[in-house]
């Protein structure tokens, strides 16, 4: 059985083969045209989504050597995302299904990213959480902890009432004056400044909700008295803030996923989206695994940001569960939908 998943909330273009769950092409473009503008831009991102669509599937069917009239179902994501980047890879799917006359499967984005731990590369690739486990999912959109009881069955235990983990790590990264997107070129300076140079302020909020707003004030505040002193502070400090500001935001999540772990009982923990590609949260996970005996899934770096690899085998889930949608599936920017 043989599944297309097309992928495309955001700023990557991506598709994925899969066959009988087992992923046979993983292929995104990424936009790099949002760079020069420090941050996305929906309009030039679903025209990007336009133009690589079509070669991005093309090439995912190529690499998993099928031609589309083997495809036995479409997945891809409806939501949620930006609506002009999402209506693309929707009707692109739409049209594709409508053409094979093969069912499609509609996919919430965050689903995806949390089932992305049960992507198999081979048949003896068994390394996959077992149910329930307590998942971390830490994006330039969300910051959640999730209790995954089922394929189908989450609930969202705690969430970001404000800002996401990784837009608090960009907008500081901004202010700084530093690239676009702020969390790898943080994550690399990070790794040659000292962590307990610098301290900012951290949220004292209740339950497991988080909060990144605060730290991002604080840190702008900050970041201004310092160079009222010293024009050139972030140039001669900007190992030292990045290691700093990394290990707020890591000891911010880890803190209120320590205290789930405790509350729940649930010692299997997984790290998922975008910013569960940096390496201070990655060792922190590693680190809980040693002191707390946690069994701790890491996704490859491949499947931390936006892939259709992850949406293909929570499309493949849900083909088994019949579990199949409409020709008039409209996307949702928002999760209220
Ligand atoms: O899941 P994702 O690709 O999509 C969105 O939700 O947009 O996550 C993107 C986020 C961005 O904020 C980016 O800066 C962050 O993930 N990110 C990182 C790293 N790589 C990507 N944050 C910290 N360290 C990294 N190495």
């Amino acid at each position: 059985m043989y599944i297309l998943a097309i992928e495309s909330s955001c700023d990557d273009t991506s598709a994925a083969v899969l066959r009988d769950g087992i992923l046979l092409s993983n292929v995104t473009a990424s936009q790099t045209v949002h760079e020069a503008w420090g941050g996305v831009v929906p309009e030039l991102a679903s025209r990007a989504h336009q133009q690589n669509i079509v070669p991005v599937v093309d090439h995912a069917l190529k690499k998993a050597g099928i031609s589309k009239s083997d495809l036995n179902a479409i997945a891809f994501t409806r939501g949620p995302g930006l609506m002009g980047s999402l209506i693309v890879g929707v009707s692109f799917a739409k049209g594709f299904a409508r053409s094979l006359g093969i069912p499609m499967v509609e996919v919430n984005h965050l689903q995806g990213h949390v089932l992305a731990h049960f992507i198999r590369e081979g048949e003896d690739d068994h390394d996959q959480p077992s149910f329930p486990y307590l998942c971390l999912l830490v994006s330039g959109g969300n910051s959640q902890i999730v209790k995954v009881n089922g394929y189908d069955n989450m609930e969202i235990l705690g969430q970001t009432i404000d800002d996401a983990a990784g837009e608090a790590i960009d907008k500081c990264s901004k202010v700084m004056g530093l690239g676009y997107p702020g969390g790898p070129i943080i994550d690399r300076l990070a790794r040659q400044g000292n962590p307990t140079a610098f301290e900012f302020s951290k949220p004292n909020i209740k339950g497991y909700d988080y909060s990144f707003s605060g730290l991002k004030t604080s840190f702008l505040y900050k970041l201004q008295d310092w160079q009222r002193e010293d024009p050139d502070f972030v140039e001669h400090h900007k190992e030292d803030l990045a290691a700093s500001l990394e290990k707020t935001i890591v000891d911010i999540l880890m803190k209120k996923l320590r205290q789930a772990v405790k509350d729940t009982g649930i010692r299997q923990v997984a790290v998922a989206g975008g910013v569960s590609a940096n390496t201070g949260l990655r060792n922190a996970f590693r680190d809980h695994a040693r002191r707390y005996h946690w069994k701790i899934f890491i996704p490859k770096f491949s499947y931390t940001t936006d892939n259709a690899a992850m949406i293909g085998i929570t499309g493949y889930f849900k083909y088994q569960a019949g579990d199949f949608c409409d020709i008039d599936a409209e996307p949702f920017a928002r999760m209220q939908q």
